[in-house]
């Protein structure tokens, strides 16, 4: 018997709720346009009160069975139902899903089992882009699929379509373009390449998880965007999360099919217990109808011109910004970026040379000033850059940020660059990161910053030189450690 109780005494409401607040103190921002990734600020008054009123009228709300609580399946189809008219085709059905994640692996799923059942593939193949998101290589290891990776084109850093078409094979149940890609912000080639996947009868996803709900808006302001949704011949599946460009509370998302045939590879049903049958569309069972409500009140009020009037400003952020960065000495702007995001990279002494020690300083000497922007490392043959990801509440910032800018620059110039100890590069090269036993790796974690109990390092630079030096592997399983020692009790 535990001698402990679980939990102290109860407390009261204001108590517990102060404690929460207080919680929030060492938290990035997430409101006012200063964090420039992970967050979507649209900068209207009362949309977070709406949210919030909006989730709490639904909150206790199973949407587990649409049977006993029918609002549920009323607001999820008037959701999948905007989506559809905005990114679908005639035919087009979908799910609202908890996020961009589970949107691909229900997209996966769908592919897998139609490919087992439709095309008798036992040893499915999912062939990416390199640039597509982290989440299509989850979906592929959580569900059994072979990951083929294509480089993209390292000038433009759009899907190689030839290269694509070329690794399609019998085993290919489901090719990937990005609408765009999260890393560069680019739109993949996706007509082309949903046109060979089908010619081989491939189905082919495109994720609009972050650009869905902006690119079409973008449009209607009157900038040119290439077609990329489900009218496109050969797009069999689209994602789209509208707790980004939609500006939802977090954990709203739709994955959209080209018909109910598709979408019905999605769909888990189980009669064979004693309890009630089950049929999940998603991957939850359970889940609160308050995230939906939330979501549906946000696209409601917005509608369409308040979408376009936001997708404007954030066309007009990345535009001052792109102009911005673009003078800026030794700067270099990434790709073609379709607005929305940005990621650009720092040429060292050579004026040429991506230095990584120097956009990790810059990142750093940002976060001083009270800036967020997302490292994003070397891979394969692409440069490190810093990643922003634009919303409307940029609009205002874009000057101040273009000064911070400049001035985090000439002091990160002027830093010792960091660099890694050559003998610990090798040693941890040849370190196999299957059989590692825990105090090994507790001790490179260590040397990397990353001890346990040590807290997070104010500056990140000297541990991402350091992880950015070793091989993938092992650099996944320290990450996954030091994620693992963050969540300890
Ligand atoms: C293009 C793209 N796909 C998928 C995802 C994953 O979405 P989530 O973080 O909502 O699971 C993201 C998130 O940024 C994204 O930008």
């Amino acid at each position: 018997m535990p001698t402990e109780p679980a939990l102290p005494e109860g407390r009261p409401a204001t108590e517990v709720l102060a404690e929460l607040r207080a919680l929030r103190e060492a938290d990035a921002p997430t409101r006012g346009g200063r964090t420039f990734a992970y967050v979507y600020d649209a900068g209207l008054d009362g949309l977070d009160e709406l949210a919030a009123e909006a989730y709490t009228t639904f909150a206790t709300v199973n949407g587990l069975d649409p049977t006993v609580f029918p609002s549920v399946a009323r607001l999820e189809n008037d959701v999948v139902g905007s989506v559809a008219a905005l990114l679908g085709a005639p035919g087009a059905q979908g799910t609202f899903t908890s996020g961009g994640t589970e949107s691909i692996l229900l997209a996966v799923k769908t592919a897998r089992d139609h490919a087992r059942s439709e095309r008798g593939i036992t040893a499915p193949q999912l062939l990416l882009p390199s640039t597509a998101h982290a989440a299509f290589h989850k979906a592929a290891a959580y569900l059994g699929l072979e990951p083929v990776v294509v480089p993209v084109d390292p000038v433009t850093f759009r899907a190689d379509a030839a290269a694509m078409a070329a690794a399609l094979t019998d085993r290919t149940a489901l090719v990937v373009a990005s609408a765009p890609s999260y890393a560069h912000g680019v739109i993949d080639p996706v007509a082309e390449i949903a046109a060979t996947a089908a010619a081989r009868g491939v189905l082919c996803h495109v994720d609009a998880c972050i650009g869905g709900w902006i690119l079409p808006y973008l449009r209607r302001a009157g900038r040119a965007v290439e077609p990329f949704d489900l009218s496109v011949p050969g797009v069999t599946s689209l994602s789209v999360d509208l707790h980004k460009y939609g500006y939802a509370d977090k954990g709203a998302s739709v994955v959209l099919h080209r018909d109910a045939a598709l979408r019905r590879h999605q769909y888990f049903a189980h009669a064979g217990w004693p309890g009630y049958p089950v049929v999940n569309p998603t991957v939850q069972g359970t889940k609160s109808g308050g995230l939906l409500a939330q979501a549906w009140a946000v696209l409601r009020h917005v509608g369409e011109e308040g979408y376009t009037a936001l997708a404007g400003r954030v066309g007009e952020a990345s535009d001052r910004l792109l102009a911005g960065l673009r003078s800026m000495d030794g700067v270099r702007v990434l790709g073609d970026p379709a607005a929305g995001l940005v990621a650009f990279t720092v040429a060292g002494e050579d004026g040429v040379t991506p230095d990584l020690s120097l956009l990790l300083h810059l990142a750093d000497e940002m976060r001083e000033l009270g800036w967020y922007l997302q490292p994003q490392p070397s891979f394969d043959g692409l440069p490190p850059n810093l990643h922003l990801t634009l919303t409307p509440a940029t609009v205002g910032q874009v000057g101040s940020l273009l000064d911070d800018l400049a001035v985090a620059l000439d002091k990160a110039r002027a830093l010792e660059p960091v660099v890694v100890d050559p003998e610990l590069a090798s040693f941890a090269a040849g370190l196999d990161p299957e059989t590692l036993g825990p105090d090994e790796v507790a001790g490179i974690l260590a040397f990397a910053g990353l001890g346990v109990g040590a807290g997070l390092p104010r500056r990140a630079a000297p541990v991402l030189v350091l992880l950015d030096a070793l091989p993938g592997p092992l650099k996944e399983r320290l990450l996954a450690e030091f994620i693992g020692s963050v969540f300890r009790i």
